[in-house]
């Protein structure tokens, strides 16, 4: 293979595939939910992620408004719910009526959590970083939710069970038959 240099980074797009969150949120009038690639696990103690949000969407405003969000991960076979939320705005639509998305009854913090995640989280926003077109929120985890049977012991994703929606650039999703996952042991110094 021929390995290419180039200057800056083109479309972003060639560390892809990226898993998708469905970003959700509520203030008292409304509800809003969001596609979005570029998040992270930032902290155990206290417990943060960060997403980045662009201030051009509806998400932006009503998260600053509501000063929380969840993070919802479904899986690969509903990766339309990331097209379909990641296309139109809540400004102009809602998104769970036009889409038919279901929420669970019971959540932490009045946050809309998709039925259809196998996981998701419900933050507080801790705060708003300024960086580039982009900001990143971020919040702490004060509850998850979790689809017992995609989790061993309710913790390991367990692969033969479930599949992430994994995101490709350009519209493309990863769409893996069951993968399978093998044990690799970290690297460690003698002692
Ligand atoms: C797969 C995918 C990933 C996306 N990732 C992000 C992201 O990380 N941050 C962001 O601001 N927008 C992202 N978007 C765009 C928003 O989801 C899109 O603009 C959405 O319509 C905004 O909705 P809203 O105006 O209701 O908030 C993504 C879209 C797709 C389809």
């Amino acid at each position: 293979m021929t390995k290419k240099m180039m200057d800056g980074v083109g479309k972003f797009a060639r560390h892809y595939p990226a898993n998708v969150a469905i970003v959700t949120t509520r203030t008292e009038n409304e509800q809003d939910a969001m596609a979005a690639a570029w998040h992270s696990c930032i902290s155990f103690k206290p417990p943060l992620l960060g997403v980045s949000v662009s201030p051009k969407r509806h998400t932006y405003n009503m998260i600053t408004e509501s000063k929380k969000f969840a993070m919802n991960y479904v899986p690969s076979e509903k990766s339309i719910i990331s097209a379909q939320t990641g296309g139109v705005s809540g400004r102009d639509v809602d998104k769970f009526e036009m889409f038919g998305l279901e929420l669970k009854g019971e959540t932490g913090l009045d946050l809309p959590v998709l039925k259809d995640a196998y996981a998701a989280y419900e933050c507080k926003l801790h705060s708003v970083i300024e960086l580039g077109d982009h900001h990143w929120f971020v919040g702490e985890v004060l509850f998850s939710h979790y689809d017992e049977e995609a989790f061993s012991e309710g913790q390991m994703f367990l692969t033969d069970k479930v599949s992430p929606t994994m995101y490709l650039g350009f519209d493309h999703y990863l769409l893996p038959p069951k993968c399978e996952s093998t044990h690799l042991e970290r690297s460690k110094l003698p002692e």
